[in-house]
């Protein structure tokens, strides 16, 4: 592959690859020296139209960590405030010989677009509620380090699924390895023709969580609504907030994630996304070894390889 738009398109022995290359990257990361030369003499530009926290600073340090030269675009004070157009800010970029671009993008397809006008390497750090592929591997890494395998587990994701890219690249990856995916939600936070992602839908948090191996919340994008949101914040909080109540639904030794960042006291309750259950901050630190690992494997293929 040249370019990671997204799970779609992934085999399992693509996604065991990563996740193999990750589990190197983990050890890398937690010794005191972290700096490898794979992309030395490289460079990497984010370019990220929305804000983050996690995706571009982990981009950043798998990127210095496997010895590339990385320069994060500020896209709030660049020439798109004049009105330049997203594929023009592309082909300028390009100009400069990046070997790869990490881009995030409020519109959905935004960067497969992007990925046909440059000459390099481009990685889709979440485009609208479409992918957000790197986040998806991430988790799976969690998911695989703490229950030894995906096949077989049942794994609920809980909340705004309609408007999120984690929950849809998750669908795809988890389905893929073999899990059995639950979502869950009110109907309005549902999107229509959900089941034929052949996952199981269920409309309380009781039904959807029962017995689950994982519980994964998602955070309420209040960004990507129309002002108008059903149910109102409370009851959404009352009826599908983890807590620790629900959670004694799921399995007695489930674990929580969420890919942040989150809502306190709305999608989830601080005693449980602060508790000894909670992998919130293990995800992140995945999230540097799965970006070290997507970055070493594009690398075969940057161009002038
Ligand atoms: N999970 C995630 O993508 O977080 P950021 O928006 O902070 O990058």
């Amino acid at each position: 592959h040249r370019h990671l738009l997204g799970i779609e398109g992934l085999s399992r022995p693509d996604i065991e690859a990563l996740l193999d290359l990750a589990d190197e990257a983990v050890e890398v990361s937690r010794q005191v020296e972290k700096k490898r030369s794979v992309l030395r003499g490289r460079t990497l530009i984010n370019l990220f139209f929305e804000p983050s926290t996690r995706t571009q600073s982990s981009f950043e340090l798998a990127g210095k960590r496997l010895g590339a030269d990385v320069m994060n675009m500020s896209v709030a004070t660049s020439s798109v405030t004049k009105g330049e157009t997203l594929i023009d800010t592309a082909a300028t970029l390009n100009a400069m010989r990046p070997d790869l671009i990490v881009v995030r993008h409020h519109h959905s397809g935004a960067v497969q677009l992007l990925s046909r006008k440059v000459s390099c390497s481009v990685i889709n750090a979440g485009d609208g509620s479409h992918e957000h592929p790197t986040q998806a591997l991430l988790d799976a890494l969690t998911i695989r380090r703490n229950k030894g395998r995906i096949d077989g587990l049942t794994i609920a994701i809980c909340g705004d699924v309609a408007h999120s890219r984690v929950a849809r690249s998750n669908m795809i990856l988890l389905t893929q390895m073999g899990a059995r995916v639950r979502v869950v939600g009110p109907s309005t936070l549902l999107p229509a023709g959900i089941e034929r992602m052949g996952v199981e839908v269920h409309r309380s948090m009781e039904s959807g969580i029962r017995d689950a191996d994982i519980v994964m919340m998602l955070r309420l994008q209040r960004e990507r609504m129309d002002g108008a949101f059903v149910p109102s914040l409370k009851e959404f909080a009352r009826f599908y907030g983890l807590d620790e109540e629900k959670l004694k639904w799921a399995k007695p030794d489930a674990l929580v994630m969420h890919p942040g960042p989150i809502n306190r006291g709305v999608e989830i309750e601080s005693a449980v996304a602060d508790g000894p259950r909670s992998l919130i901050n293990e995800q992140v630190e995945m999230g540097v070894a799965v970006r070290m690992a997507v970055l070493e494997a594009l690398a075969q293929n940057l161009p002038n390889s």
